[in-house]
């Protein structure tokens, strides 16, 4: 067994931080791998690297004629997409991960992984990623350092964070950063042939330990699981900074809405995963909201933090996006195809036969072949007949957000973007309603809190089950929920200026099972809508729930839909919310002790309104 040591990790000679040396060495010596690279954040070795994995299978370059500098990885099917049911939040007491995380004693935990990391990277290279969530030096910024057997993992994390030896710099002797451990827990024996994407098809674990603010990772390459800057540390590991140091990690898009006077807005919004953040950030108003603009500063993850004029601010902790491929086109989302045409890594999508790629909803006729993200061949025939999709329901792209047409020129303002609403939406097909207002902060925090949303192809298991998803939170929050919306209501009494808190549903479907709302660009007449109420300046008609908008409240110019359709979308059926508010309180007591008192209290106000009208409040 090699024993490692500072002196002989392959360090850049100028680096002096003794303590991330000796964690690098001692991670070496436990997993055991033939070769370390510290990666340095070029150009060079980002092509060094994905010409190692073309050769070795698991990228395929795509035509540079049709996509410059950009390819495609077909994961292993046992890997394609988040594993809550794996995840776990490690904190020294099991109240404190609360009933809505997998908890296991840290003690037990280190044991466990200590096995499954002992040697697990033997045959492969260790590669050593200093990245920084947020502009680099940033006073809301934190640095992490990744430690991953994966070249895939390493090329994706160059483009999602700020990577290389500028973070090295920043670290200097003796800075702080999150020390983030990821196996695809595949070792290789002398002379054995890799798979083409490695993995461990039956042992996964992705770990956090809160306390000592670390993540360990084993057994996925993918998304989530293996990137680690993003879900583990900038959700799960940042919600416990935030709430120890007064701000909030949240699962939201952030975007600008520039109105035709040049006046700008800027709202976040949380959506579950998979329910139209990319999307909503990349909005492109109707033809004829002549000089409106929207602007996009992050489509998943926001960091937001107290200004000293007493609002909030907010920055996008990465660089680039990680979004679902599915449904993105042209017309649903133009932004989206032109950050696409470069610079691109795919995975689990389809390869068109001139050497582009393919995802169901790109064009509205499928090419006559391809090859699946499987790697079969796949015409329309063979879809039809099978059902098999062309590409994987959560195939991604991963790619730059300076190259997205519509980024907003303070994208990477260290500062941030001071925000006006936060917007919290579901996938719901009934009961919720296309849009409302809260009467105020706490009830808005309520109605976040209660959240609930189909599941879907973001993570592995049954999708389309309507479960709570409070904030979008669910799998990202890494302490008690009951804790979490009393810190949401502790930063509401805190906030002088709060912004205004909205819910929206992009989703309803009606008898025929069709959605019942355009959305996409459409999603424009809510959001303008939302904006005119931060700024007072239209009328809103009371309800049980909130405020909402009138068919005269919003803007249908150039539209089709008329007042009869727009009725069944903002119906708030009375039986149907019975029930919801019946769910409400078996998630309350699933909280028990943990949860804010007053939110009991909430639903029993809420239930008085909608059964009787709309007195109390
Ligand atoms: P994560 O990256 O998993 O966090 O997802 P996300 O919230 O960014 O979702 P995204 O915008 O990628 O959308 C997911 C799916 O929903 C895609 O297939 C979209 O085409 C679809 N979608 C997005 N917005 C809308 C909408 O307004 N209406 C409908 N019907 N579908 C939408
Ligand atoms: C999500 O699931 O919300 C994502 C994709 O944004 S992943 O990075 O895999 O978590
Ligand atoms: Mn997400």
């Amino acid at each position: 067994m090699a024993e490692f040591s500072p002196a002989t990790i392959d360090a850049p000679a100028t680096l002096n931080h003794e303590r991330l040396k000796q964690w690098v060495a001692d991670i070496a010596t436990l997993t055991q791998p033939d070769r370390i690279h510290w990666a340095d954040g070029s150009q060079r070795e980002y092509d060094r690297l994905c010409a190692e994995m073309v050769d070795s299978g698991m990228l395929v370059k795509l035509n540079p004629k049709m996509r410059k500098n950009s390819y495609l990885a077909c994961s292993d099917p046992s890997d394609v997409a988040r594993v809550e049911d794996r995840t776990f939040i490690c904190s020294a007491n099991k109240a404190d991960a609360g009933p809505t995380n997998n908890w296991e004693d840290p003690t037990v935990m280190r044991k466990t992984l200590n096995g499954l990391f002992n040697g697990c990277m033997r045959g492969r290279t260790m590669y050593v990623i200093p990245f920084s969530m947020g502009p680099l030096g940033s006073p809301i910024a934190h640095i992490g350092v990744e430690i991953t057997d994966s070249p895939y993992v390493t090329i994706n994390m160059r483009t999602m964070t700020r990577m290389g030896s500028d973070v090295l710099t920043v670290l200097g002797s003796d800075g702080e950063f999150v020390p983030c451990i990821h196996s695809v827990g595949a070792p290789l024996a002398p002379g054995e042939k890799d798979a083409r994407w490695p993995c461990n098809r039956t042992t996964k674990y992705i770990v956090h330990y809160p306390e000592t603010r670390e993540i360990w990772s084993y057994g996925s390459g993918y998304g989530g699981n293996a990137l680690l800057g993003k879900k583990c540390f900038a959700l799960r590991i940042a919600s416990n900074m935030a709430r120890e140091e007064g701000w909030l990690a949240e699962h939201m898009l952030i975007l600008g809405v520039e109105n035709p006077q040049g006046e700008k807005t800027y709202v976040a919004a949380a959506f579950p995963s998979a329910c139209g953040k990319t999307n909503f950030a990349m909005l492109i108003p109707p033809r004829t909201f002549n000089g409106w603009k929207i602007s996009t500063v992050g489509d998943d993850i926001a960091w937001i933090k107290p200004g000293k004029d007493g609002r909030l601010y907010a920055i996008n902790p990465e660089a680039g996006f990680f979004g679902v491929a599915p449904g993105t086109s042209e017309q649903t989302n133009f932004n989206a195809m032109a950050t696409l045409k470069e610079n691109v890594i795919f995975t689990n999508v389809a390869l068109t036969d001139d050497g582009d790629v393919w995802w169901e909803g790109m064009t509205k006729e499928p090419p006559a072949h391809l090859i699946d993200w499987t790697g079969q061949d796949w015409t329309p025939e063979i879809g039809r007949s099978s059902g098999r999709k062309a590409a994987h329901p959560n195939s991604r792209f991963t790619a730059p957000a300076s190259q997205c047409p519509s980024i907003d020129p303070h994208w990477q303002d260290p500062n941030g973007v001071p925000i006006s609403a936060f917007i919290f939406g579901g996938r719901r097909a009934t009961t919720v309603p296309l849009v409302h207002e809260a009467f105020n902060w706490n009830f808005g925090v309520y109605m976040a809190a209660t959240l609930g949303s189909e599941t879907t192809a973001a993570a592995v298991g049954q999708q389309g089950i309507v479960r709570r998803d409070p904030f979008a939170m669910l799998p990202f929050c890494g302490y008690h929920m009951g804790d979490y919306f009393n810190h949401w209501l502790q930063m509401g009494a805190l906030v002088k200026n709060k912004p205004r808190i909205f819910c929206v549903n992009w989703f309803r479907r009606n008898e025929k099972g069709e959605f019942m709302w355009p959305g996409f660009g459409e999603n424009m007449r809510v959001l303008k809508w939302i904006v005119e109420r931060v700024h007072g300046r239209t009328g809103a008609v009371e309800s049980g729930l909130g405020w909402m908008p009138g068919f005269d409240d919003l803007d249908w110019t150039g539209s089709e839909t008329t007042r009869a359709e727009f009725e069944p979308l903002m119906q708030v059926d009375a039986q149907a919310w019975s029930s919801e508010l019946a769910q409400h309180g078996d998630w309350f007591e699933k909280l028990s002790d943990r949860l804010p008192r007053q939110f009991p209290l909430k639903r029993e106000l809420l239930s008085l309104r909608l059964a009787h009208g709309t007195a109390a409040r």
